[in-house]
């Protein structure tokens, strides 16, 4: 599938791929401090109304636990919400086809490196504090899964902050 164009409900205008995961593909927005996460699965993007809204249920499930997390002081990028958008598609170079409409969880952009693209001692140290991050995050009540400890999704910014960024299967713990 070929992207050509989308926007979203408030006029947000798409701009590059910047990531793309084991769920979903990750959008930077032009001016370029908002990304947009759009899901899929099996090689195919989430319509809202496919699989039981499965997009709408993880983009809730991001945007909350998100947005907790970013309140509580814990690394987490801004949450801005849930959006629709409409992506086009193209069959053939010329040939416009109907527009997906998607569904997608809206959230700060965050500048550097996922942590899995560093080395050394720079690694190390972002490391150390991913484990912080995600300590403090199970002493805030959840349980991160196997997937949040992954270097990929940890990104180190400029500034040596670290900022978790996918929160798809996180849960809070049961007492
Ligand atoms: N807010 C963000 N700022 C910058 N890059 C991001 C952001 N969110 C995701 N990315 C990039 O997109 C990739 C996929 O995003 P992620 O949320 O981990 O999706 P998945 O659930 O498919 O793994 C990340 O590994 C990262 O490289
Ligand atoms: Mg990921």
């Amino acid at each position: 599938m070929t992207i050509v164009s989308s926007y979203a409900q408030s006029a947000l205008t798409f701009g590059l791929q910047i990531g793309s995961g084991y769920h979903g593909e990750v959008f930077r927005l032009i001016p370029g401090s908002k990304v947009i996460k759009l899901y899929r699965s099996e090689g195919e993007f989430l319509a809202p109304t496919s699989k039981e809204g499965l997009a709408l249920r993880n983009a809730e499930q991001e945007h909350t636990i998100a947005s907790d997390l970013f309140g509580n002081g814990i690394s987490a990028p801004k949450s801005f919400g849930i959006y629709s958008i409409r992506l086009w598609r193209i069959n053939h170079p010329w040939e416009l086809v109907h527009p997906l409409h998607l569904t997608g969880w809206l959230r700060a952009y965050i500048p550097g490196k996922t942590i899995g693209n560093l080395s050394g001692e720079q690694r190390q140290r972002a490391e150390e504090r991913k484990w912080v991050e995600l300590q403090k995050a199970q002493d805030f009540g959840y349980n991160p899964p196997s997937d949040a400890w992954s270097s990929k999704n940890v990104i180190l910014q400029p500034n040596g902050r670290i900022v978790l960024i996918d929160f798809l299967y996180w849960k809070k713990k049961v007492n």
